[in-house]
């Protein structure tokens, strides 16, 4: 993708059988690029995308696929409203930095308009997506601990 390029994207649904293989490619390169040493399990994850509810799509760019987005509504017994989730969003490197991921993020924004808030959860060393989320004025709500019982090895 070119420098300074404002890309326009499109949405379609997303079908598993089709398009499971690029978002797990996707998925493994970037684990391999920036954490090398998280463990990963393929098959559970594609499972969790095929059987999760939630509104799956594809982002298209010249009919390209280019991305994927995965959003889900809970209830919160703790919140009178509902909560939309982002469950996972992921744009193709070749296409990243390009405000590709702010307009899909705005996009979710009408997927669940309903909701009252938007949770999401990123891993505290993906400094990319937290600069990211911050951008978009996402704050710090929740914090996840922790703790190793044992070592595989
Ligand atoms: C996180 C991700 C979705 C961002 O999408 P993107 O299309 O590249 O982001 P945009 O081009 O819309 O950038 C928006 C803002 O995010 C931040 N950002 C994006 N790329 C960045 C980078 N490489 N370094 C630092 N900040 C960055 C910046 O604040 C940027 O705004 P700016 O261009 O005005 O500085 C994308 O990098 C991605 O798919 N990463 C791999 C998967 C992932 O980590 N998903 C999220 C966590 S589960």
């Amino acid at each position: 993708m070119q420098d300074s390029k404002k890309v326009s994207v499109k949405f379609r649904d997303f079908n598993f059988a089709k398009d499971i293989n690029v978002i797990s490619k996707w998925h493994v390169e970037h684990l391999e690029k920036n954490f090398p040493t998280q463990e990963f399990n393929k098959e559970l994850f594609e499972n969790d995308i095929k059987v999760l509810p939630g509104k799956k799509k594809i982002i298209l760019y010249n009919g390209e696929m280019i991305g994927f987005l995965w959003v889900n509504t809970i209830y919160n017994p703790y919140e009178v409203q509902k909560i939309g989730q982002i469950k996972y969003i992921h744009i193709d490197p070749s296409y990243q930095g390009c405000g590709v991921g702010i307009e899909v993020m705005y996009y979710s924004e009408i997927l669940l308009k309903e909701c009252k808030y938007i949770e999401l959860g990123t891993h505290v060393d993906n400094h990319v997506a937290n600069n990211f989320y911050k951008k978009l004025d996402y704050k710090p709500y929740r914090i996840t601990y922790r703790k190793e019982l044992w070592d595989k090895k």
